[in-house]
């Protein structure tokens, strides 16, 4: 006989959620999934119901549930959505899509930039030195795009759907790398330390891709159905794997390394870590910590391979 729902005793339970001991029918496991988000969002004083809030909008399952799940459970939030359409061959204008898609169906306002207006490309990294980590300068240009846009839109804050696996993920990763400065940026919440600089939260913090996946298919929501083709074999791709044996017949694994990290270790990191002297980027005009920011760095060096 089927199992019954957790919490409404009638449904059939189809999944059980994160801590892996309650399953929930379809029903039961929306409505845990916007109670624990507003529940992050509260405990961690990440915005006001009222504000403006930008959220970095990708087209994939975690974003894609952050932007639906927010309109939803705070209706009276100022949203702009913000994409950046990386130029990636067979990806990025499928992307794109799916998330004009989501935006037009929520009437939410919606700002896109294309690298290739700035001209160049993700792929053009193909001839550089980073030609088998991709990701590494995609994310140095995203995460710069994504605030300069926010900043020019005049958002107060700006969320992104980081989810646990990912940030637990990157915890291990830059832990046993010791780069206690990445380990510090995955807190819930990073204040500005610049005007040119925005407050930046992670509202799916505490939830699972899984939850993620399943939260967007139940409230079906437009969104991509292809993996970036610099993504495979990557550093990340294997954490995750290691992550996924780590966790088996443990469900809350995750759970406890996440608080570990927030509770006990980023506490103790961060009084010891000087915050870096902030400059301002001579080619781009925005806060960094050297001469020529990562971003511009980056910029120079792929369009030097394409001229
Ligand atoms: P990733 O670094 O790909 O794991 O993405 C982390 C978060 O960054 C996503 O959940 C989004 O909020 C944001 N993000 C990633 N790629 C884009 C993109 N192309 N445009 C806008 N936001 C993005
Ligand atoms: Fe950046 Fe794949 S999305 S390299
Ligand atoms: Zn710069």
């Amino acid at each position: 006989m089927p199992l019954k729902c957790a919490k409404c005793g009638k449904e059939k339970a189809e999944l059980s959620i994160a801590d892996g001991r309650v399953r929930l029918c379809e029903i039961c496991f929306i409505d845990y999934y916007e109670k624990k988000v507003k529940e992050t969002v509260e405990k961690y004083d990440m915005f006001k119901p009222d504000e403006s809030l930008g959220i970095a909008v990708s087209g994939g399952k975690d974003s894609s549930s952050l932007l639906y799940c927010l309109r939803k459970i705070f209706p009276k939030l100022d949203i702009t959505a913000i994409h950046i359409n990386l130029g990636i061959k067979n990806y990025s204008d499928h992307c794109e899509m799916k998330v004009k898609e989501l935006t037009d169906r929520l009437d939410v306002k919606l700002i896109i930039k294309r690298v290739e207006d700035q001209g160049f490309s993700i792929d053009g990294f193909k001839n550089t030195i980073y030609r088998r980590k991709i990701c590494s300068p995609c994310g140095i240009i995203k995460r710069h795009l994504i605030d300069e846009m926010a900043i020019k839109a005049g958002v107060k804050v700006l969320a992104t759907g980081h989810n646990l696996d990912d940030t637990v993920g990157t915890m291990l990763s830059a832990f046993f790398s010791e780069d206690f400065t990445q380990l510090v940026r995955l807190k819930p919440v990073l204040y500005p330390h610049h005007p040119l600089q925005t407050k930046k939260v992670k509202p799916l913090l505490r939830m699972t891709e899984l939850e993620d996946y399943l939260y967007a298919l139940y409230s079906e929501l437009p969104i991509r159905n292809q993996s970036c083709p610099h993504s495979i074999g990557t550093q990340s791709r294997e954490t995750k794997k290691l992550l996924e044996r780590l966790s088996e017949g443990k469900p809350g694994f995750r759970y406890q390394v996440l608080n570990l990290f927030l509770k006990k270790l980023i506490p103790m990191i961060e009084d010891k870590l000087k915050q870096p002297d902030l400059t301002i980027c001579k080619s781009c005009g925005f806060p960094s910590s050297s001469e020529v920011c990562a971003y511009c760095r980056r910029v120079s060096l792929v369009k030097s391979v394409i001229n």
